[in-house]
């Protein structure tokens, strides 16, 4: 089992090793986890771009032959730029799943991932997927974000986190904790790869990556 695509074909090398590296974490991270599903559906909060799309499609195949990932943010131009890169990717992947590979297919919608329940439509995710999760952009929403994702979640699903930054993952950790999440797996990569837009502090690419499963 397991996609072909060759995820990173549209992106920069810069970001494909990103990628590369997140893919890895995730494979281990996952050992036992998400295991004899018939489908995974994983939801992608605050996706931005999602150029991790190609990732989750790949970590997702190697569970399971039928999946979908569901992507959620508020920025229209990049849901946009999610929708026409990934739709495509996917669905060219569809065609080599009809002869036994996985068939993943994938949606972004712009929205509000804190209102979470007024997605009625979104199925219960068995994975939701957080890449560099925003917690100091605005606490009270991400409460209501982590709180609404983790009801959504179904009881046996898993929830991915990874941050820039050391305080933010901390502060992140904690609310989750408080709303009965168990963290059970977590990854600090001390050589994570430096964001040049933001010289001053330490913020670096998929920094921290954690594992959390409903109590
Ligand atoms: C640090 S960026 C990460 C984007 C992407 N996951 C990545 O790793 O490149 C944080 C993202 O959170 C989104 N965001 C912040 N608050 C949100 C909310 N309440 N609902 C949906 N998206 C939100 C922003 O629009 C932004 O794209």
């Amino acid at each position: 089992m397991g996609l072909s695509l060759r995820h990173t074909i549209h992106q920069k090398a810069e970001t494909a090793t990103d990628l590369l590296s997140l893919e890895r974490s995730l494979r281990k991270l996952l050992v036992g986890k998400l295991e004899d599903r018939d489908r995974i559906q994983a939801l992608n909060l605050a996706c931005g771009r999602a150029d991790e799309t190609g990732v989750l499609a790949k970590i997702i195949s190697e569970k399971t032959q039928n999946g979908h990932i569901e992507g959620l943010d508020l920025r229209a131009p990049e849901i946009a730029g999610a929708n026409q890169l990934w739709k495509p990717a996917l669905n060219n992947e569809l065609s080599e799943g009809e002869n036994g590979a996985s068939k993943i297919s994938c949606d972004f919608r712009i929205g509000r991932a804190d209102q979470l329940d007024q997605w009625k439509e979104l199925d219960s995710p068995d994975l939701v997927f957080i890449r560099h999760q925003n917690f100091w952009f605005d606490p009270k929403a991400w409460i209501k974000l982590y709180n609404q994702a983790i009801n959504k979640l179904r009881e046996d699903g898993v929830m991915v986190i990874t941050s820039y930054f050391d305080k933010e993952h901390e502060m992140a950790r904690q609310v989750l904790t408080k709303l009965g999440a168990i963290e059970v797996s977590h990854r600090f990569n001390p050589e994570a790869k430096l964001v040049k837009d933001s010289p001053k502090i330490e913020k670096t690419v998929d920094r921290h990556i954690s594992v959390f499963v409903k109590v």
